[in-house]
């Protein structure tokens, strides 16, 4: 391993927009620790794609309090420095206000706090320790279109990821003197598993017309995204809330 080549840990790695990161910054030189929570076949499969050599899978649930030390300290155990972490894992999951219980809307929003918002801070904390001790670092956190326009099915989802976007701008803020650039990438609709259900149900094509484009972002869209703000250059973007929706909410 070089020791000049940058190490990125992508959450949520195994499959849909976290996978096609990882694959992204690997093509792009940079060495990657894929997380997975329950992938691992597809972890592997991931591995064995990954261009170039040393890349490495690490399993763990970041909804578990010692999970993002574990993480953070693991890579940076194994690469000797930490230059991107990309908060991509996350859970989408309905609750709707009007057909639940008070035990189950409870438990829902637990659930998503913790996995959405909660996690990616945790690992924002360690990797922060790390990157200030390093002089230099960049953390990007995946939220979505649903924190601007709400989420009337899963409040909590919608709340998690307007926490993020309000949390990369805080520690926007914290860092930049430290010389740790913090970003967000906010996407509409990605053809992934968590937006199957509305693209092969009868409301697939009104979900599709939600963009003037007529179609929804592909995971290689976003990954092309992260792969611009870990280059070079874009620390004066650091702060920002980059849209990834098609314009899709410019529609409604
Ligand atoms: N697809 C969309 O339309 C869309 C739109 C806006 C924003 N997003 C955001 O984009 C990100 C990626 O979503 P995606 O579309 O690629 O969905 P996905 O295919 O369902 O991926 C979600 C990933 O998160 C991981 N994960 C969930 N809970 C976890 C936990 N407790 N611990 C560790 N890992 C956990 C899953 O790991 P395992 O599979 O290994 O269990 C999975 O790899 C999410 O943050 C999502 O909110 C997606």
């Amino acid at each position: 391993m070089n020791s000049e080549t940058k190490v990125a840990l992508v959450t949520g790695a195994a499959g849909g927009i976290g996978k096609a990161i990882a694959l992204r910054l690997a093509q792009d030189g940079m060495l990657v620790a894929a997380h997975y929570r329950s992938k691992e076949t597809e972890a592997n499969e991931l591995l064995e794609n990954l261009p170039g050599q040393g890349h490495i899978i690490a399993q763990a649930d970041v909804s578990e309090p010692d999970a993002a030390r574990t993480l953070i300290e693991g890579t940076h155990g194994r690469f000797g420095r930490l230059d991107l972490l990309v908060n991509n894992a996350g859970i989408f999951e309905q609750h709707k206000i009007d057909d639940l219980d008070y035990d189950d809307w409870q438990v829902a929003w637990q659930r998503t706090l913790q996995t959405n918002l909660a996690a990616p801070m945790n690992l924002a904390f360690c990797a922060a320790r790390r990157m200030i001790a390093q002089g230099h670092g960049k953390i990007i956190n995946i939220t979505s279109r649903g924190a601007f326009r709400g989420e009337p099915k899963a409040p909590a989802y919608g709340a998690s990821k307007a926490g993020l976007n309000s949390a990369s701008q805080s520690l926007a803020k914290a860092l930049a003197p430290h010389g740790i650039m913090v970003y967000a990438i906010a996407p509409g609709w990605v053809n992934t598993i968590m937006a199957s259900d509305r693209l092969s149900g009868p409301l697939a094509d009104e979900v599709r017309n939600e963009s003037p484009l007529g179609r929804v972002g592909e995971p290689e869209e976003i990954a092309n995204i992260v792969s611009f703000l870990a280059g070079a250059g874009t620390d004066y973007l650091t702060g920002s809330i980059i849209d990834a929706n098609g314009a899709s909410y410019l529609r409604n």
